[in-house]
């Protein structure tokens, strides 16, 4: 059986304090709550440290929103894997379409982040997803299929097992533009198809795919109710303790 999962990408918000405050303030409104699904926060790497202490007798996980595929060197303000590791993390965001479209992350950077993350234990949320422009031009499943395809090249069966795929149309990113439940569930249905076709139906089976994209409280049970759709990656919604535990209870 796969797995829920809700995770919070707070891009580039949270200072030391507001840090502290948002996970005290979720896991206040989680307590003695009976969870359905897994719980991850993606704090900015100068918060992973404090994040850490303040999850730790919680079910709350950690990830980081990035880094780099080497190990360590001459790479000025770059994170390593064992960085991440050493302040508690146990997933890191890889592939968002923030860093492809603004940072100029091609699909083979992220399948050598998502090759090198792998070999030390730590869990990608390898993210994929289409433009407007390619969604309007029909090649929607085509794009995402290139991105599945070069971004796992070279991951084996059992390493598949320890990714959470998020499928995150760029169009739906922080516009407020949600994807419908249907227009989703249709997409998360070809990766699973897809997945399968790569590896095997019961690899497909248990993978967790996320929908991603202006997910709110009011609109995630409505997207969690369709049968490929495993949880969601929330950006803006997950900045408030009380909309991220919302979506959380939709779960
Ligand atoms: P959003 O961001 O919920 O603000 O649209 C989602 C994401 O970028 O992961």
């Amino acid at each position: 059986m796969r797995k829920m999962v809700i995770a919070g990408n707070w891009k580039m918000h949270g200072e030391l304090n507001e840090t502290v405050n948002l996970i005290s303030g979720i896991k206040n409104l989680l307590e003695d709550y009976d969870l359905k699904c897994d719980v991850i926060v993606a704090p900015p790497f100068t918060s992973l440290e404090t994040a850490n202490t303040l999850v730790k007798d919680s079910q709350i996980k950690l990830s980081a929103q990035n880094m780099h595929f080497e190990d360590k060197g001459a790479f000025t303000g770059e994170i390593s894997h064992s960085m991440l590791k050493s302040v508690g993390c146990e997933y890191v965001i890889l592939g968002h379409s923030e860093r492809r479209s603004i940072f100029g992350e091609t699909d083979e950077i992220i399948n050598k982040k998502i090759i090198k993350a792998l070999s030390v234990g730590l869990n990608p949320i390898f993210c994929i997803g289409e433009t407007l422009e390619e969604r309007e031009a029909n090649i929607t499943e085509k794009v995402v299929e290139t991105q599945i395809r070069k971004g796992l090249e070279n991951v084996s069966e059992s390493d598949l097992a320890k990714i959470i795929v998020a499928y995150e149309p760029v169009w739906a990113i922080g516009t407020g533009k949600v994807a419908t439940p249907e227009q989703a569930q249709d997409v998360h249905y070809f990766i699973r198809n897809l997945i399968s076709q790569m590896y095997s139906k019961e690899t497909a089976e248990n993978l967790t795919i996320q929908y991603g994209g202006s997910v709110k409280p009011d609109n995630a049970a409505g997207l969690l109710s369709k049968p490929d759709i495993d949880g969601a990656l929330v950006g803006g919604a997950c900045l408030k303790a009380d909309s991220f535990v919302d979506i959380i209870k939709a779960c």
